[in-house]
Protein backbone atom coordinates (compact mmCIF):
# COMPACT_ATOMS: atom_id res chain seq x y z
CA UNK A 1 0.00 0.00 0.00
CA UNK A 2 1.16 3.34 -0.72
CA UNK A 3 2.19 5.72 1.74
CA UNK A 4 0.25 8.96 2.39
CA UNK A 5 2.38 12.37 2.28
CA UNK A 6 1.29 15.35 3.24
CA UNK A 7 2.76 18.52 1.43
CA UNK A 8 1.98 22.16 3.55
CA UNK A 9 2.14 24.44 0.31
CA UNK A 10 2.02 21.73 -1.99
CA UNK A 11 0.20 23.25 -4.78
CA UNK A 12 2.48 25.83 -5.94
CA UNK A 13 6.28 26.31 -5.84
CA UNK A 14 9.21 24.11 -4.14
CA UNK A 15 5.54 22.34 -2.29
CA UNK A 16 4.05 21.82 -5.89
CA UNK A 17 7.67 19.71 -7.10
CA UNK A 18 7.42 17.93 -3.63
CA UNK A 19 4.28 17.15 -4.30
CA UNK A 20 4.61 15.86 -7.88
CA UNK A 21 7.64 14.03 -7.22
CA UNK A 22 6.26 11.90 -4.21
CA UNK A 23 3.62 11.07 -6.43
CA UNK A 24 6.28 9.45 -9.06
CA UNK A 25 7.31 7.79 -6.07
CA UNK A 26 4.10 6.25 -5.53
CA UNK A 27 3.36 7.97 -2.48
CA UNK A 28 -0.23 9.10 -2.05
CA UNK A 29 -0.33 12.63 -1.95
CA UNK A 30 -2.37 15.48 -0.14
CA UNK A 31 -0.74 18.95 -0.76
CA UNK A 32 -2.55 22.23 1.22
CA UNK A 33 -2.63 25.76 0.52
CA UNK A 34 -3.97 29.23 2.28
CA UNK A 35 -6.26 31.06 -0.22
CA UNK A 36 -4.88 30.53 -3.64
CA UNK A 37 -8.35 28.43 -5.02
CA UNK A 38 -7.38 28.70 -9.03
CA UNK A 39 -3.65 27.32 -8.33
CA UNK A 40 -5.19 24.64 -6.55
CA UNK A 41 -7.79 23.87 -8.72
CA UNK A 42 -5.57 23.70 -11.94
CA UNK A 43 -2.61 21.57 -9.91
CA UNK A 44 -5.59 18.83 -9.03
CA UNK A 45 -6.68 18.77 -12.95
CA UNK A 46 -3.01 18.36 -14.01
CA UNK A 47 -2.02 15.68 -11.43
CA UNK A 48 -4.67 14.42 -9.73
CA UNK A 49 -3.23 15.14 -6.51
CA UNK A 50 -5.80 16.45 -3.61
CA UNK A 51 -5.94 19.64 -2.53
CA UNK A 52 -7.08 20.86 1.38
CA UNK A 53 -7.60 24.13 2.15
CA UNK A 54 -6.40 25.49 5.74
CA UNK A 55 -4.32 28.10 7.38
CA UNK A 56 -1.11 26.80 8.72
CA UNK A 57 -0.88 29.43 11.07
CA UNK A 58 -3.98 28.26 12.72
CA UNK A 59 -3.92 25.47 15.11
CA UNK A 60 -7.29 24.59 15.31
CA UNK A 61 -7.38 24.40 11.48
CA UNK A 62 -4.73 22.72 10.67
CA UNK A 63 -5.71 19.73 13.18
CA UNK A 64 -8.88 19.45 11.15
CA UNK A 65 -7.47 19.72 8.16
CA UNK A 66 -5.34 17.27 8.94
CA UNK A 67 -7.91 14.91 10.46
CA UNK A 68 -10.18 15.40 7.02
CA UNK A 69 -6.69 14.31 4.75
CA UNK A 70 -6.52 10.97 7.25
CA UNK A 71 -10.67 10.08 7.03
CA UNK A 72 -10.36 11.13 3.31
CA UNK A 73 -6.73 9.17 2.67
CA UNK A 74 -5.38 7.21 5.69
CA UNK A 75 -2.13 7.75 7.95
CA UNK A 76 -0.08 9.84 7.15
CA UNK A 77 3.24 8.71 7.35
CA UNK A 78 5.14 11.58 5.67
CA UNK A 79 5.40 15.27 6.30
CA UNK A 80 6.96 18.42 4.23
CA UNK A 81 6.61 21.39 6.27
CA UNK A 82 6.41 23.23 3.42
CA UNK A 83 4.09 25.97 3.16
CA UNK A 84 6.00 29.56 3.88
CA UNK A 85 6.21 33.00 3.61
CA UNK A 86 8.15 36.46 3.33
CA UNK A 87 7.54 39.60 4.16
CA UNK A 88 10.56 41.57 3.58
CA UNK A 89 12.04 45.08 5.37
CA UNK A 90 14.84 46.34 6.72
CA UNK A 91 15.11 46.17 10.64
CA UNK A 92 14.46 49.41 11.60
CA UNK A 93 10.95 49.67 8.83
CA UNK A 94 10.04 45.92 10.33
CA UNK A 95 6.15 46.34 11.93
CA UNK A 96 5.47 44.06 14.42
CA UNK A 97 2.62 42.90 11.98
CA UNK A 98 5.24 41.83 9.37
CA UNK A 99 7.29 39.95 12.00
CA UNK A 100 4.11 38.13 13.58
CA UNK A 101 3.02 37.51 10.18
CA UNK A 102 6.25 35.54 9.46
CA UNK A 103 6.62 34.10 12.55
CA UNK A 104 3.15 32.48 12.74
CA UNK A 105 3.13 31.18 9.01
CA UNK A 106 6.62 30.08 8.83
CA UNK A 107 7.57 28.90 12.70
CA UNK A 108 4.48 28.27 14.28
CA UNK A 109 3.02 26.58 10.84
CA UNK A 110 5.45 24.11 11.46
CA UNK A 111 4.35 23.04 14.90
CA UNK A 112 0.83 23.33 13.78
CA UNK A 113 1.59 20.90 11.29
CA UNK A 114 3.80 18.37 12.69
CA UNK A 115 2.03 18.34 16.27
CA UNK A 116 -1.05 16.65 15.54
CA UNK A 117 0.62 13.78 13.05
CA UNK A 118 3.10 13.37 16.00
CA UNK A 119 1.09 10.91 17.77
CA UNK A 120 0.17 8.39 15.14
CA UNK A 121 3.79 8.53 13.93
CA UNK A 122 4.97 7.74 17.59
CA UNK A 123 2.06 4.67 17.45
CA UNK A 124 2.84 3.23 14.27
CA UNK A 125 6.51 3.58 14.82
CA UNK A 126 7.52 5.05 11.42
CA UNK A 127 7.27 8.74 10.05
CA UNK A 128 9.30 10.69 8.30
CA UNK A 129 9.71 14.45 8.57
CA UNK A 130 11.10 16.95 6.24
CA UNK A 131 10.82 21.03 6.82
CA UNK A 132 12.21 23.13 4.07
CA UNK A 133 14.25 25.85 5.81
CA UNK A 134 16.22 28.24 3.87
CA UNK A 135 19.70 29.28 3.16
CA UNK A 136 18.87 32.47 4.86
CA UNK A 137 18.44 31.09 8.14
CA UNK A 138 21.51 29.65 7.74
CA UNK A 139 23.48 33.04 7.29
CA UNK A 140 21.26 35.76 8.09
CA UNK A 141 19.80 38.09 5.44
CA UNK A 142 19.66 42.12 5.30
CA UNK A 143 15.76 42.74 5.13
CA UNK A 144 14.56 39.43 6.66
CA UNK A 145 14.92 39.64 10.45
CA UNK A 146 11.86 37.68 10.70
CA UNK A 147 12.56 35.26 8.00
CA UNK A 148 15.77 34.21 8.86
CA UNK A 149 14.83 33.96 12.29
CA UNK A 150 11.65 31.44 11.31
CA UNK A 151 14.11 29.68 9.33
CA UNK A 152 16.84 29.08 11.86
CA UNK A 153 14.03 28.21 14.04
CA UNK A 154 13.11 25.61 11.70
CA UNK A 155 16.31 23.84 11.74
CA UNK A 156 15.90 23.52 16.01
CA UNK A 157 13.04 22.02 15.57
CA UNK A 158 14.09 19.26 13.43
CA UNK A 159 17.26 18.87 15.24
CA UNK A 160 15.06 18.58 18.93
CA UNK A 161 12.47 15.94 17.26
CA UNK A 162 15.27 13.95 15.32
CA UNK A 163 16.42 13.03 19.02
CA UNK A 164 12.99 12.60 20.34
CA UNK A 165 11.51 10.76 17.76
CA UNK A 166 14.56 8.52 16.82
CA UNK A 167 13.74 5.40 19.07
CA UNK A 168 9.97 5.50 17.68
CA UNK A 169 11.50 4.69 14.10
CA UNK A 170 10.58 8.78 13.22
CA UNK A 171 13.34 11.10 11.42
CA UNK A 172 13.11 14.75 11.13
CA UNK A 173 15.24 16.51 8.36
CA UNK A 174 15.56 19.72 6.72
CA UNK A 175 16.38 21.09 3.44
CA UNK A 176 17.57 24.42 3.05
CA UNK A 177 17.49 25.80 -0.27
CA UNK A 178 19.18 28.23 -1.93
CA UNK A 179 17.50 30.74 -4.62
CA UNK A 180 14.72 28.82 -6.46
CA UNK A 181 13.08 30.13 -9.70
CA UNK A 182 9.30 30.50 -8.26
CA UNK A 183 6.68 33.13 -7.86
CA UNK A 184 8.70 34.15 -4.37
CA UNK A 185 11.68 34.86 -6.07
CA UNK A 186 10.38 35.96 -9.16
CA UNK A 187 8.23 38.31 -7.67
CA UNK A 188 11.34 40.28 -6.43
CA UNK A 189 12.49 43.24 -8.89
CA UNK A 190 14.46 41.59 -11.83
CA UNK A 191 17.90 44.16 -10.67
CA UNK A 192 17.57 42.24 -7.33
CA UNK A 193 17.12 38.73 -8.69
CA UNK A 194 20.16 39.53 -11.16
CA UNK A 195 22.24 40.43 -8.38
CA UNK A 196 21.42 37.44 -6.50
CA UNK A 197 22.36 35.13 -9.23
CA UNK A 198 25.96 37.40 -9.41
CA UNK A 199 26.89 35.28 -5.79
CA UNK A 200 25.64 31.66 -6.96
CA UNK A 201 28.79 30.25 -8.30
CA UNK A 202 26.52 27.64 -10.16
CA UNK A 203 25.51 30.96 -11.90
CA UNK A 204 21.67 30.43 -12.03
CA UNK A 205 18.95 29.96 -9.91
CA UNK A 206 18.09 26.36 -8.98
CA UNK A 207 14.87 24.61 -10.20
CA UNK A 208 12.23 23.51 -7.76
CA UNK A 209 12.66 19.57 -8.52
CA UNK A 210 16.35 20.22 -7.38
CA UNK A 211 15.02 20.65 -4.27
CA UNK A 212 12.07 17.81 -4.43
CA UNK A 213 14.48 15.27 -5.01
CA UNK A 214 16.40 15.97 -2.08
CA UNK A 215 13.10 15.55 0.45
CA UNK A 216 12.18 12.05 -1.63
CA UNK A 217 15.59 10.84 -0.46
CA UNK A 218 15.07 11.90 2.94
CA UNK A 219 11.74 10.70 3.52
CA UNK A 220 12.88 7.45 1.29
CA UNK A 221 13.28 4.08 3.76
CA UNK A 222 16.94 4.21 2.27
CA UNK A 223 17.62 7.45 4.70
CA UNK A 224 16.53 6.00 8.00
CA UNK A 225 19.57 6.47 9.54
CA UNK A 226 20.04 10.01 8.28
CA UNK A 227 18.31 12.02 11.29
CA UNK A 228 18.24 16.01 12.49
CA UNK A 229 20.26 16.93 9.00
CA UNK A 230 20.54 19.67 7.25
CA UNK A 231 20.89 19.11 3.28
CA UNK A 232 21.84 22.73 1.79
CA UNK A 233 20.86 22.93 -1.77
CA UNK A 234 22.22 25.98 -2.86
CA UNK A 235 24.60 26.01 -6.13
CA UNK A 236 27.11 27.03 -3.39
CA UNK A 237 26.29 30.29 -2.12
CA UNK A 238 26.83 29.45 1.17
CA UNK A 239 28.98 26.68 2.25
CA UNK A 240 28.29 25.43 5.66
N1 LIG B 1 11.79 30.13 -3.60
C1 LIG B 1 12.94 30.16 -3.00
O1 LIG B 1 13.96 30.61 -3.55
C2 LIG B 1 13.09 29.64 -1.60
C3 LIG B 1 14.37 29.62 -1.04
C4 LIG B 1 14.54 29.12 0.24
C5 LIG B 1 13.45 28.62 0.92
N2 LIG B 1 12.23 28.66 0.36
C6 LIG B 1 11.12 28.13 1.15
O2 LIG B 1 10.46 27.12 0.41
C7 LIG B 1 9.08 27.10 0.74
C8 LIG B 1 8.24 27.22 -0.52
O3 LIG B 1 8.58 28.44 -1.17
P1 LIG B 1 8.04 28.78 -2.64
O4 LIG B 1 9.01 29.72 -3.22
O5 LIG B 1 7.68 27.53 -3.36
O6 LIG B 1 6.71 29.60 -2.25
P2 LIG B 1 5.45 30.02 -3.15
O7 LIG B 1 5.72 29.75 -4.59
O8 LIG B 1 5.11 31.39 -2.72
O9 LIG B 1 4.31 28.98 -2.65
C9 LIG B 1 3.96 28.99 -1.31
C10 LIG B 1 2.96 27.89 -1.01
O10 LIG B 1 2.69 27.93 0.42
C11 LIG B 1 1.30 28.14 0.62
N3 LIG B 1 1.11 28.95 1.82
C12 LIG B 1 1.60 30.19 2.11
N4 LIG B 1 1.17 30.60 3.30
C13 LIG B 1 0.37 29.61 3.81
C14 LIG B 1 -0.40 29.45 4.98
N5 LIG B 1 -0.44 30.40 5.93
N6 LIG B 1 -1.10 28.30 5.14
C15 LIG B 1 -1.07 27.34 4.21
N7 LIG B 1 -0.36 27.43 3.07
C16 LIG B 1 0.34 28.55 2.86
C17 LIG B 1 0.80 28.83 -0.64
O11 LIG B 1 -0.61 28.68 -0.77
P3 LIG B 1 -1.44 29.61 -1.82
O12 LIG B 1 -1.15 29.02 -3.17
O13 LIG B 1 -2.85 29.45 -1.41
O14 LIG B 1 -0.91 31.00 -1.68
C18 LIG B 1 1.62 28.09 -1.68
O15 LIG B 1 1.04 26.83 -1.95
C19 LIG B 1 8.86 28.25 1.73
O16 LIG B 1 8.88 27.76 3.05
C20 LIG B 1 10.05 29.14 1.47
O17 LIG B 1 10.36 29.92 2.61
C21 LIG B 1 12.01 29.16 -0.86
Amino acid sequence: MSRIALVTGGSRGIGAAISKTLQDKGYTVAATYAGNDDAAVKFTEETGIKTFKWNVADYEASKAGIEKVEAELGPIEVVVANAGITRDAPFHKMTPDQWNEVIATNLTGVFNTIHPVWPGMRERKFGRIVVISSINGQKGQFAQVNYAATKAGDLGIVKSLAQEGARAGITANAVCPGYIATDMVMAVPEKVRESIIAQIPAGRLGEPEEIARAVAFLVSDDAGFINGSTISANGAQFVV
